[in-house]
């Protein structure tokens, strides 16, 4: 996997000359596994071409506030939603001036004041002008407000003046990005998660199941990778791919998740309990097909062992986080799951929305613990897997 695999990149292009090398940064992006959306100043435009970036990014180039279809859904908060990272590649003394001053007049300036993800600066301009107090005391209060300034080369420039002020080189730009992604916050701890739906036999042809599809769990095992921990499986049914840095294990039924996890944890830090696991088995599957009979069908289930319950009652237990996925009464079914259980925290997901929870690839969440709450709003669940990390991170670590 690439160090900027699933990572949404905003790639902010203003008016310096240097904006010819744009798409050379897109595509040295996406050599990294990144998506990329670009959004281009009026300035930007008279020095590279709309196309020429909506070709390499194989996306539409955003460049106006007032574009009446895209704001329907209020498009810049939703493009600053999208992004885990905004690069602005090259970056104008004007636009290093607005975003210092915290201002919102284009959509590149709207698109950074409403996201408070990592933010890049690579400033490409005359060495006089890179040299002005203005510009220094502006890049001075953007590395305050956590902005990472990529340094400009120092060299033979567009204007013919030699100095400090052409823009970095594209792969330096682009390592640069995939290092915010390097965290170390897990490294040196194991984690063990479940994920997926179990399925429990009814005969040898049919089953009890539920709607997970697993893609919480995988955002997880891929987040807590990111941030250098060794990750352990443990996966019911699921119609994705895991993160091949992961140890997977297959666990079809409530049981075997069960024996699956007491065999593997072990030694582990973290245990995330996010497969949606079967409350009840059948009591007694049949060994042969269930055949059609004009008659009601009765079928006696059981209740399976509670993985998580049983984790928590370990001596030597890890920090136990369980998912809690509700349809009403949300809040206090997930207290009660936190009280009942004895974990560390509950990430409560209401599930009876049809845009997020359950098969999709949104979600929104409250990081639930004895003392407190913290809402995690809707997003992609790469990005609110991410958070959960932060959290539990900070929560416990
Ligand atoms: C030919 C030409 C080249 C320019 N090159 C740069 C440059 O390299 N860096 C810079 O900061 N401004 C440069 N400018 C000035 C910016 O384009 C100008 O300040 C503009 O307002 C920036 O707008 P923006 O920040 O919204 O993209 C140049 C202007 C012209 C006409």
């Amino acid at each position: 996997m690439k160090t900027l695999t699933n990572k949404n990149v905003i790639l902010g292009v203003s008016g310096s000359i240097a904006a010819y090398k744009a798409p050379d940064i897109v595509r040295r992006l996406q050599d990294l596994g990144a998506e990329v959306r670009v959004v281009l100043t009026q300035s930007g435009s008279q020095f590279v071409t709309e196309l020429s970036l909506q070709v390499t990014s194989k996306n539409k180039v955003h460049h106006n506030l007032w574009d009446k279809e895209a704001e329907l859904s209020m498009g810049h908060i939703e493009l600053a939603k999208w992004a885990d990272a905004i690069l602005i590649a090259p970056a104008s003394a004007n636009t290093i001036a607005n975003l210092a001053l915290g201002k919102a007049n284009d959509l590149l300036s709207s698109v950074v004041l409403a996201n408070d993800c990592p933010l890049l600066i690579a400033p490409a301009m005359n060495q006089q002008m890179y040299r002005a107090d203005s510009v220094q005391e502006n890049l001075n209060t953007l590395i305050r407000q956590q902005a990472t300034i990529i340094q400009p080369e120092s060299g033979e420039q567009a204007c013919g003046d030699i100095g400090e002020g052409r823009l970095a080189e594209s792969v330096d730009i682009a390592q640069q990005v995939s290092m915010l992604f390097q965290s170390t916050k897990l490294s040196g701890k194991k984690v063990l998660i479940t994920l997926g739906a179990t399925i429990e036999a009814i005969d040898p042809v049919r089953f009890l199941s539920n709607h997970s599809s697993g893609k919480m769990g995988s955002a997880l095992s891929d987040a807590c990778i990111e941030a250098g921990a060794q990750v352990t499986l443990i996966h019911g049914n699921i119609g994705i791919n895991l993160n091949p840095k992961a140890t997977a294990i297959s666990a079809m039924s409530a049981e075997q998740m069960y024996q699956a996890v007491m065999s593997n944890i072990a030694g582990q830090d973290i245990f995330i309990a996010c497969a949606a696991v079967s409350d009840y088995c059948i009591k007694n599957v049949e060994k042969n097909k269930i055949k059609k009979l004009n008659e009601n069908l009765i079928l006696e289930l059981t209740p399976t062992k509670d993985i998580l319950k049983k984790v928590c009652q370990l001596t030597q237990k890890p920090i136990c986080i369980g998912f809690a996925a509700e349809t009403q009464n949300l809040t206090e079914n997930a207290k009660n799951k936190l009280k009942n259980k004895g974990c560390d925290a509950i990430i409560l997901n209401d599930v009876s929305k049809p845009d997020f929870g359950f098969k999709s690839d949104k979600n929104e969440v409250l990081f639930l613990t004895t003392k407190n709450s913290q809402k995690i709003e809707k997003n992609s669940k790469q990005k609110i897997a991410r958070k959960i990390i932060d959290v539990l991170t900070e929560k416990f670590l």
